[in-house]
């Protein structure tokens, strides 16, 4: 049985207060299910110091380098030692805003399974690749840029987050359907490669307008097994909704 992790991403928002409100109401998160709270750099040590036991703290990104001149970049190391479990690798923000290829996200997610953090990948397709019938070829490379790069089984006791690019942050969510499909489909080429024992373990979360209102349906589906949630992880009531969803699903 996969206990569900809902992950809130706040990408570059959030602040000293948010921080404190979401811990309020993280407070009452009853264990079924796990949470997880992914804020920018500089909140991590208030976030670290704040929220209750038992929630988890993430990062949105991480260098591929252990240490040296690598001006603006974070390691995993020093993300560990700030408190994180998990750590957000290969965001389609990242890939498409700042040119972060296949082979980079590879690296980060070595690294940061080198020191001993979670990573969450992202992966997922463009609403053009969608509509050429293009989704399992992008999102099949995604993967097998990560399993290239790992020696022995990737995704053992990691996390995938599939966040289909057309319906992030646009309101447009993934029927449960073409999402249970993606979902599906990512856990039979983890398999094939990493042993169906890590792929019937691993956490596969959905990512695109996951709010209160459909979360209930997309952790319905066999193979969702939480979600990585942007704006409504900035709402902390909402937030705690998508978690309970989880919890009671
Ligand atoms: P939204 O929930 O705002 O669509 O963002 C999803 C996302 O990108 C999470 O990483």
């Amino acid at each position: 049985m996969r206990r569900k992790l809902i992950a809130g991403n706040w990408k570059m928002n959030g602040d000293q207060d948010l921080v404190r409100r979401v811990a309020e109401h993280a407070a009452d998160s009853g264990g079924g299910a796990e949470m997880a709270v992914c804020p920018p750099f500089p909140l991590l040590a208030a976030a670290a110091s704040q929220l209750p036991f038992g929630v988890a703290l993430g990062a949105q990104d991480v260098s591929e380098y252990e240490a040296g001149a690598y001006t603006g970049e974070v390691s995993a190391g020093m993300l560990l030692e700030a408190g994180c479990r998990y750590v957000i690798v290969g965001h389609s923000e990242r890939r498409t805003l700042y040119g972060e290829d296949n082979g980079r996200v590879a690296g980060k997610f070595v690294a940061a399974r080198g020191a001993g953090l979670t990573p969450i990948l992202c992966v997922g397709e463009t609403l053009a690749e969608r509509d050429a019938e293009r989704t399992e070829v992008v999102v099949g490379e995604q993967l097998d840029a990560i399993m290239d790069a790992v020696d022995g089984p990737a995704f053992q006791g990691a996390v995938i987050a599939y966040e289909p690019v057309w319906a992030i942050g646009t309101g447009r969510t993934a029927t449960p359907d073409q999402a249970q499909a993606v979902h599906a489909f990512i856990r039979q080429r983890v398999a094939e490669r990493d042993g169906s024992e890590v792929a019937d373990q691993l956490r596969l979360l959905y990512g695109g307008s996951m709010k209160a209102e459909n979360a209930a349906e997309l952790l319905a589906q066999p193979d969702i097994d939480g979600g990585l949630i942007g704006g409504a992880s900035l709402d902390p009531e909402s937030f705690l909704s998508i978690y309970n969803a989880a919890a009671e699903g």
